[in-house]
């Protein structure tokens, strides 16, 4: 047994200049009121202990949602599928928009090696073919396999078995991603005549906004199945989230489950019911004001980076929450994860592509995962399909 501490207002003061919101008070500590009132004073939140620790600082988004919906405690970790076994290396990967997310996500699957070729391909002349030489040109140290070819030609996606779509115009400061529909739409339209015809088998990822429009056009256009076109929005809202909860509340990111589901734009929906820090509910840590806060900052979070940029928007979260993506499709990962899907009838919801949980494999969408939610996140998902369509004029 731990012997019982005497916490005193040195020792609130102590965990301030930490940068600490929350002390832990174990079974058998002895808080005495200064300590209290100091607490109350500097904002720090006296939480029962034993607060579980987190197992591993590189928590990813799957373990995360899934130890949320299936409430296990931090301490869970995924079973790992085995490399090698069930793990399937694209042959090849095509990224259409060479601009800053398509370079990003380049340079990552080129480092994962996670296939055979990787082709970039972007109207603006020579970007995308610098682009895959400069990735070749390391090589020659991280001594993966992948070849990477750049190029202008659309027909360049010839036989991919994944096709990732980030081309077309980003936002600036002040602009919705909505702002984006009409010119968006071409790009996409054009974009999948050729991929139907030049890889009729492909998944395709969409990144381009505003999402979930853009990805029924991309359905529409391609005439795909859905399980085959899928938009990449929720595993980077969700990314967001974890990171405004934990730093709200003084945590690691690791210690952080949750997911963000619904439209990617104002109507996306943070869901708080499955929420947790440390195996916590979240007021455990947050006041409802803070919770509040962390679920605009997940919303806002894109506009912020382009208000700061002043001239294009994020690239590097949305790249890693792609890769996310495809790792579900090759197997590397397994388990519920955040995409845009076409629904059919899931959550009450059908011909209409939202935020949902869902499983992934090597043919695309396996299954949408209808978990329970509460009446007002079930009303969150209704209200952001009821945009989309609005947007979309169905
Ligand atoms: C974002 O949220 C690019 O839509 C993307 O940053």
């Amino acid at each position: 047994m731990a012997k019982s501490r005497v916490i005193g207002s040195e020792h609130i003061d102590d965990a301030r200049q930490r940068g600490r919101i929350v002390f832990e008070v174990l079974p058998g500590d002895i808080v005495t009121d200064l300590a209290r009132e100091t607490a109350v004073r500097l904002g720090i939140k006296l939480v029962d202990g034993p607060l579980e620790k987190p197992v591993s600082p590189r928590t990813d988004g799957n373990t995360a949602l899934r130890r949320g919906l299936l409430r296990r405690s931090p301490k869970w970790v995924a079973p790992k599928p085995s490399q090698g076994r069930g793990v399937r290396r694209l042959g090849k990967l095509a990224l259409v928009g060479a601009g800053g997310v398509g370079s990003n996500i380049a340079h990552l699957a080129a480092n994962a090696d996670l296939a055979d070729e990787i082709v970039l391909i972007d109207i603006l002349p020579g970007a995308a073919a610098a682009t895959a030489m400069d990735l070749n040109h390391a090589s020659g140290i991280n001594r993966t396999q992948a070849r990477c070819i750049g190029g202008e030609d659309l027909a360049l996606v010839s036989g991919a078995d994944v096709i990732v779509v980030t081309a077309g115009r980003a936002r600036g400061p002040g602009m919705t991603r909505a702002d984006l529909i009409d010119v968006n739409t071409r790009v996409i339209r054009s974009t999948a005549e050729v991929i139907k015809t030049q890889a009729p088998n492909a998944i395709v990822i969409v990144v381009t906004n505003p999402l979930d429009e853009m990805t029924v056009e991309m359905l529409r256009a391609t005439g795909f199945p859905r399980e085959r076109v899928l938009g990449m929005a929720g595993t980077l809202d969700s990314s967001r989230f974890r990171n405004a909860l934990a730093m709200a509340a003084g945590v690691l990111p690791a210690d952080v489950d949750a997911f963000a589901l619904g439209s990617h734009g104002d109507e996306m929906a943070p869901i708080t019911s499955h929420a947790r820090i440390k195996g916590r509910v979240l007021e455990t840590f947050l006041s409802e004001e803070q919770i509040a806060a962390c679920v605009k900052d997940a919303i806002s979070g894109g506009g912020q980076v382009v208000a700061l940029k002043k001239s294009g928007s994020a690239t590097i979260a949305p790249a890693h929450s792609s890769i996310e993506l495809i790792d579900h499709i090759r197997g590397a990962k397994t388990g519920p994860v955040p995409v845009s899907v076409m629904l059919d009838g899931e959550f009450g919801i059908k011909n209409v592509v939202l935020g949902v949980p869902a499983h992934l494999g090597q043919n695309g969408l396996v299954k949408v995962e209808e978990i329970k939610l509460t009446d007002n996140e079930t009303g969150a998902l209704h209200a952001a399909a009821d945009a989309i369509r609005n947007r979309l004029g169905l």
